[in-house]
């Protein structure tokens, strides 16, 4: 049997994740958003791409949460995108009452679900799903760290004019502009960031990874990123539904580990057939542990503002 994957929002990035899945033919989709006729149309469109690419997949376009119900994934990318100049945090109060509605559909038509966070400031609105479905630590996830870890190693490869699949780097944290990109442990072709680029250079490269998601959306002046994200979206759903157990950076709720509780926040995870499986800790030294300190107040702060709203 096929595995279901709902996606909610199909804005710019629901749409396009949507699109993925169907390429990779992960499963079938199912689209839905308040906005009437816009998923309905854009699942027809992808379904009529289907015969030409060879893709066995449905797509299904509703307003309606019945058609989404027992899904194996969902994936929340209801919300606001930011406007240049705004931070994402300025989208709390509007985007936290979205999540929330939505996280109350999920908890009743797909209660067994894995629910991935992709709506924005993305810590507090993975906290919010949570708390809203009551569903396990494990199976509330929020897509953050695979696309600022993408970004970080696209300017790298780009810097040295190499391919892009030898270039691993590591983008920890809050999904903002206290992300922590862990520059100790880029590696390209195995060899250590810092033996290939002086350090001006890296800073360049950190400093416009933090950025990231504004530069676009300077560029765009209309909405934010959403290729590099629904690509990111849907290699967290491929290692879930293949169980394949990849190790990716994702914002994922801490019990003590990193020293923190009770947050979601960007770190290593484990991805499987269960979700989160496991967090994986990283040993910081003593400058990548004050960063790291600052990103988890930052994160603290914006998750109590949501428990103090909820
Ligand atoms: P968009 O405006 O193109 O799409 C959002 C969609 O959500 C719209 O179609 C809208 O009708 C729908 N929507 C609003 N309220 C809804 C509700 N209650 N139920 C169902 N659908 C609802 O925006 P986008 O570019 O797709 O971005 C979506 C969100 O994802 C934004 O908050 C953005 O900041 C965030 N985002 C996060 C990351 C990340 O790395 N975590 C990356 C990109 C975008
Ligand atoms: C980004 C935003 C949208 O990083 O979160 O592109």
């Amino acid at each position: 049997m096929r595995s279901k994957i709902t996606v909610v929002g199909s804005g710019f990035v629901g749409s396009t994740v949507a699109h993925y899945i169907a390429m990779h033919e992960l499963g079938d989709v199912v689209l839905i958003d308040i906005a009437e006729g816009i998923p309905q149309g854009k699942a027809l469109d992808m379904c009529e791409a289907t015969p030409v690419d060879g893709w066995d997949v449905r797509v299904t376009g509703t307003n309606s949460y019945e058609d989404t119900a027992n899904s194996d994934i969902v994936v929340i990318t209801a919300g606001l995108p930011r406007k240049p100049g705004m931070t994402r945090d300025e989208l709390l109060a509007v985007n936290m009452g979205i999540v929330k509605n939505v996280s109350e559909q999920i908890k009743k038509f797909s209660p067994n679900a894995i629910v991935i966070v992709v709506t924005n400031p993305l810590d507090a609105m993975v906290y919010t799903a949570w708390k809203v479905t009551g569903f396990p630590t494990n199976r509330v996830v929020g897509m953050a760290g695979v696309l600022d870890t993408a970004r970080m190693r696209w300017f790298i490869a780009d810097e040295l004019k190499v391919s892009v699949e030898d270039v691993q780097a590591m983008v920890l944290g809050g999904h903002g502009d206290t992300m922590v990109p862990v520059t100790r442990l880029a590696t390209v072709g195995g060899i250590p960031l810092h033996d290939l680029l002086s350090q001006e250079k890296i800073d360049a490269i950190v400093t416009r990874t933090q950025n990231g998601g504004a530069e676009i959306v300077n560029l765009l002046k209309m909405g934010s990123a959403y290729y590099a994200p629904a690509a990111s979206v849907v290699a967290m759903v491929e290692s879930i539904l293949k169980d394949k157990k990849r190790i990716l950076p994702c914002a994922a709720y801490l019990d003590g580990e990193y020293g923190v509780k009770g947050v979601f926040i960007g770190v290593p995870t484990l991805l499987g057939r269960n979700g989160v499986e496991k967090v994986m800790e990283v040993k910081f030294n003593d400058s990548e542990k004050a960063v790291f300190q600052k990103t988890v107040e930052h994160v603290v702060a914006l998750t109590e503002e949501v428990k103090a709203k909820l």
